[in-house]
């Protein structure tokens, strides 16, 4: 069922977002009918089997209650290696919400990039009433999400000097534009936007007085990937004919990449950057007359008529109905090599076609790639691939064929008799158990392309709203943040809580410590919210003294087993705005939350990233002032004087007493 526009005001707020967020960010996904999909055993028997009868719950789909001597919530994956965290050092902010970035006493911010901020060599300085769409594809992009420090030279852990990549995710259209019409956009607004989104990479250096990153306009790696930048399409679904358009006959060129949210970075040096809500871009999905190719777009939510944007206005290649095809040109995992700037990005279909988070990698026990990633909707499923062939430090050409031939897997959750978290990685592979053509699949191409049908055959655990899913390189312990799932009335073994609006994170150990493994154990490591709120968890830390957190999303690993959490919706479920946040994942401290950052009004706090030697951290503030306009913005964070602009912010220790590093 497709929602009337006139009802949704009355639904109020999704998942903790601003019903603008909502509508850019994903189009109103949480708003349509979510059934549950998969033919997973039901919730209730899995309780009745293992969480009810150790008194974890109290009713059915009521306040869960965790005690810490419990298999499913006790252990700690760091302690396995015999380490223990020292957790963090600083004294924790308050909550806030100030239309500024706010870091602890010792700490201090730095605006590094801008949207509209030059990129490249020749690209004109930003001006907000005079923007055009040849000066945005030189500038720095809208609402930047995933930041990867790449040290220079490569493979070095040169913190002085490097690269940063930045996903562009996506755009907002009435802050950007003075008079913006959602119901006419016109011809250059639209190519703005698509300039906007994308990515960048920028040249940066650090300031030796301030220790701030500097950027570096002529620095030669600098580059602006957007909508029309020319890709190619490698792995079992290229030259597939559903990927075929009138354009492009091949089904192996693709101009562009969108809504890449979160990422990940390759041992071999390169960034995989991931789409994740690219079924709103498109339009029409009613008039499609192939019942399976309608079925597919209606899988991933394409709408049946027109697109929030209007895109569909001025391309035709954004309109099903012309060109029904160019969806699945969409959803992939895209890698590019940003040491390489003639480099033509290459979007990797064996790792599955879904609304991509991130995609985070570690080396198996015979140095095959296994990778790590998320479908970001409500009752969707976290996914991890592991390649046929073997890293070779030296051979990068080899390297970068790896991510063309492997085993895509997803996941599913279940309890123990003894009540012990255990899971399966279920092996999603053309001709294997129900994906056959009796069951629709003729291909491992149909199955890539349909992954999310596929996960549902096999009896993958559907999940709330998986995030980044990212493994310790420490511990090789796995973290995925699981945000919310406003419309969940069953819980199940890994999502306890219905409806859930706190958001959880948990944690998994592969079996052997293997990446490569097929089984593994669980455990929650957070259950988000007010920590009054009693079906709130920490790791069994004293509830009175961790920070309030809620809408957990980006991760990041330090060299001291903290894990940093990114959030993206406190301001609804906490009243306060996004934040970084550090936890422990070892030894007393476990599960001490302490808010580190705060980000400016209606920005998502995205990110994180730290320079090797852990004394820069990076955030990128993501659609400050969302929800208002650019004649009335509710945000002036950076310049005060304009419109709000997204920005990618570094963050170092004004005071070094004590230490140069973040958070010591
Ligand atoms: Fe773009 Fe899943 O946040
Ligand atoms: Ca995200
Ligand atoms: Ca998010």
């Amino acid at each position: 069922m497709e929602l009337g526009r006139s009802s949704l005001p009355l639904l109020g707020q999704a998942g903790g977002r601003s019903l603008q967020t909502c509508r850019w960010k994903c189009a109103y996904d949480c708003f349509h009918d979510k059934p549950n999909r998969s033919g997973n055993e039901p919730f209730t028997s899995v309780v009745e089997r293992g969480l009810t009868r150790r008194g974890f719950l109290k009713g059915a789909g009521a306040a869960l209650v965790l005690t810490a001597a419990t298999p499913l919530v006790g252990g700690s994956a760091a302690a396995q290696t015999g380490r223990n965290g020292r957790g963090p050092g600083f004294e924790p902010i308050a909550p806030s919400m100030v239309d500024d970035v706010i870091v602890p006493d010792g700490y201090e911010y730095g605006v590094l990039l801008r949207w509209g901020d030059p990129v490249l060599p020749d690209a004109p300085a930003w001006d907000f009433n005079n923007q055009s769409p040849e000066a945005q594809a030189g500038q720095f992009g809208y609402n930047c999400d995933f930041v990867a420090f790449m040290p220079l030279p490569s493979r070095s852990s040169n913190s002085g000097r490097g690269l940063v990549w930045v996903n562009h995710e996506y755009t907002n259209p009435e802050v950007m534009f003075p008079g913006y019409s959602s119901d006419s956009p016109t011809a250059a607004q639209v190519d703005i936007e698509r300039m906007a989104h994308g990515g960048s990479i920028v040249t940066v250096k650090r300031d030796r007085r301030t220790g701030h990153m500097q950027f570096v306009q002529d620095g030669g790696w600098n580059r602006r990937i957007h909508a029309e930048t020319p890709m190619e399409l490698t792995g079992p679904a290229a030259g597939d004919a559903l990927l075929r358009t009138s354009v492009d006959p091949t089904g192996t060129q693709v101009a562009g990449m969108l809504n890449n949210c979160a990422g990940g970075v390759t041992p071999w040096g390169t960034i995989l950057t991931c789409e994740e809500n690219f079924h709103q871009y498109f339009a029409n999905r009613a008039a499609v007359s192939d019942d399976r190719v309608a079925d597919l777009h209606a899988r991933v939510g394409i709408p049946e008529g027109a697109s929030e944007r209007k895109w569909e206005l001025f391309h035709s290649r954004y309109d099903v109905a012309q060109e029904p095809n160019e969806p699945f040109r969409f959803g992939w995992t895209v890698e590019i090599d940003p040491y390489d700037p003639t480099f033509t990005p290459r979007k990797r279909t064996a790792l599955g076609r879904y609304k991509h988070e991130g995609a985070t990698t570690r080396l198996t026990a015979d140095k095959r790639v296994a990778v790590y990633s998320g479908d970001d909707e409500v009752f969707e499923y976290i996914y991890k691939f592991v390649t046929v062939g073997r890293y070779r430090r030296n051979d990068r050409a080899h390297n970068l064929g790896l991510l063309d031939e492997g085993t895509l897997y997803v996941a599913r959750f279940d309890i123990d008799e003894d009540g012990n978290g255990v899971g399966e990685w279920l092996p999603l592979v053309f001709g294997e158990g129900p994906l056959t053509p009796e069951n629709g699949f003729a291909s491992q191409a149909d199955v890539v392309i349909d992954a999310r049908r596929a996960g549902d055959l096999v009896g993958a655990t559907p999940m709330d709203r998986p995030e980044d899913v990212e493994p310790s390189p420490l511990t090789g312990a796995v973290y995925a943040a699981l945000t919310n799932n406003t419309s969940r009335t069953e819980p199940n073994a890994a999502n306890p809580r219905s409806p859930n609006r706190g958001g959880h994170v948990i944690e998994w150990n592969e079996d052997g410590n293997d990446a490569a493994a097929t089984t593994f154990t669980w455990r929650f490591l957070l259950i988000c919210g007010d920590p009054d709120d009693p079906t709130t968890y920490f790791a069994g830390f004293p509830k009175e003294l961790v920070s309030p957190i809620s809408s957990p999303d980006n991760l990041l690993f330090d060299r001291r087993y903290n894990l940093w959490i990114a959030t993206d919706g406190q301001p609804t479920f906490l009243g306060h705005n996004d934040a970084f946040h550090v936890v422990p994942l070892s030894g007393d401290s476990r599960g001490h939350v302490q808010q580190f950052l705060s980000v400016p009004v209606g920005a998502e706090a995205c990110g994180p990233e730290l320079t090797p030697d852990e004394q820069t951290l990076f955030c990128a503030v993501q659609h400050p002032g969302e929800g208002s306009t650019a004649a009335s913005p509710s945000s002036t964070w950076p310049d005060r004087r304009s419109p709000p602009r997204p920005s990618l912010v570094t963050v170092v220790k004004a005071d070094p007493r004590g230490g140069v590093r973040i958070g010591t």
